[in-house]
């Protein structure tokens, strides 16, 4: 067994999740997805396409119906982006691991904007990378970059910079302008840029053109030394699908297609058939989950915020509450314990990075807000119990 894999660190999530085990009358927010269904007109595709007998093997680079509609869809957002450099993958964190794996060398230097989402920091330990973290600061509950440390953090020895924004689990997005100097910087330092924007569609700010967060896309060419992660499981209701895409360099696709050879060979192409009309018909769901999310965090927070000791900002992106809960400086130990002793399920902030130790993170993606305002109860009546 190679080092780096014995010294991954197991969930911290699935631990507070395990301590709810066989407790039924959890209200669980930990994990990051909606409760609400798939809609029927994307599950039907898949269905439809089962029915026709499609089970076999796609291209590795996905359906070419598929990178058309991505090809299609992305260019709507971002101005002409052309299918050659769309690839297909089994989910996001597939693309995250795929797009590690092509420009990684072990020993290499990645750094990271922190607290995030620990699968973007597990994949380049896996890969035998050497990490940097870049912490961004809290400001009375919100988070926020200081971009001299981010640029005095990436030189010309880093081989990746790693950013999630709208970020999990922070909320915290990046501004137009800070991308543009962090491509900047990046052109000069000759690093890549790996950005996470699955969240890019859950943005709440209503300060750009297309209603999306700010994407690195807007701000680049189509050779800038940039990999751009995307997935179906938010914006489509489809995380158990697992389906998501790459955007890349022309020139990395035929190799990157080579690299799905031996990771996955390709996304199941029932799923792939129900990729193509989620995309197509995006105006059908993507604005209604939006807007209900926003009702959420708007349910959430507001009530969060009026409980003593609780520090929070509403989030600019995301499907996240990430909030300070004074006098409890373990947060590993406070979300076992409000599973156990309050059934309110919640992520410890610790799991994201050392400097949210002391942080909760709260999924409001809830198909019925009512459960939000009992989560608040519930929260309140144990911060109160002796
Ligand atoms: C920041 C971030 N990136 C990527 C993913 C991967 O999503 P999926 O693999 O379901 O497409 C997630 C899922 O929670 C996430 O939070």
């Amino acid at each position: 067994m190679r080092a780096a894999i014995q010294n991954l660190e197991e969930s911290k999530i699935r631990e507070v999740a395990n301590a709810g085990m066989g407790r039924g009358d959890v209200l669980a927010f930990w994990f990051g997805e909606s409760d609400e269904v798939t809609p029927e007109f994307i599950r039907q595709a898949a269905i439809e396409s089962l029915q026709r007998g499609e089970t076999f093997y796609s291209h590795n680079l996905g359906l070419p119906e598929l990178r058309e509609a991505i090809a299609g869809y992305m260019s709507g957002l971002h101005g002409a982006i052309g299918v050659e450099r769309i690839a297909v993958t089994s989910g996001g964190v597939n693309a995250l691991m795929l797009a590690v794996q092509a420009l990684v060398e072990a020993g290499d230097e990645v750094v990271a904007v922190t607290p995030v989402w620990p699968n973007l920091t597990a994949q380049p330990a896996i890969m035998g990378a050497r990490l940097r973290c870049v912490p961004l600061q809290p400001v009375k509950g919100e988070w926020t970059l200081d971009l001299d440390a981010l640029r005095a953090a990436v030189t010309p020895a880093t081989r990746l910079l790693i950013v999630n924004s709208p970020n999990n689990p922070t909320g915290w997005t990046l501004t137009r302008a800070e991308q543009q100097a962090i491509v900047e910087h990046c052109r000069s330092t000759g690093t890549w840029i790996l950005a996470d924007e699955v969240y890019e569609r859950l943005y709440y700010a209503g300060d750009t053109e297309n209603g999306s967060a700010p994407s690195f896309l807007d701000v680049t060419e189509p050779d800038d030394r940039l990999v751009v992660v995307h997935s179906f499981s938010k914006s489509f209701l489809m995380t158990g699908w697992r389906l998501g895409w790459l955007v890349m360099p022309p020139s990395l696709t035929h190799h990157m297609g080579k690299l799905l050879e031996f990771n996955t060979s390709c996304a199941s192409v029932f799923t792939q058939r129900a990729g193509v009309v989620a995309v197509q018909r995006t105006a059908e769901i993507t604005p209604r989950v939006v807007a209900h999310l926003k009702a959420c965090r708007d349910t959430l927070v507001p009530l969060l915020q009026a409980v003593p000791g609780v520090q929070v900002a509403p989030a600019r992106g995301g499907m996240y509450a990430f909030f300070r809960l004074q006098g409890f400086d373990d947060s590993l130990d406070a979300a076992k314990r409000l599973v156990v002793e309050a059934g309110l399920g919640l992520a410890p902030g610790n799991a994201f990075g050392p400097e949210a130790q002391g942080w909760l993170r709260w999924c409001f993606a809830s198909k019925d807000p009512g459960r939000l305002v009992e989560g608040v109860d519930r929260l309140k009546r144990w911060l109160a119990a002796p």
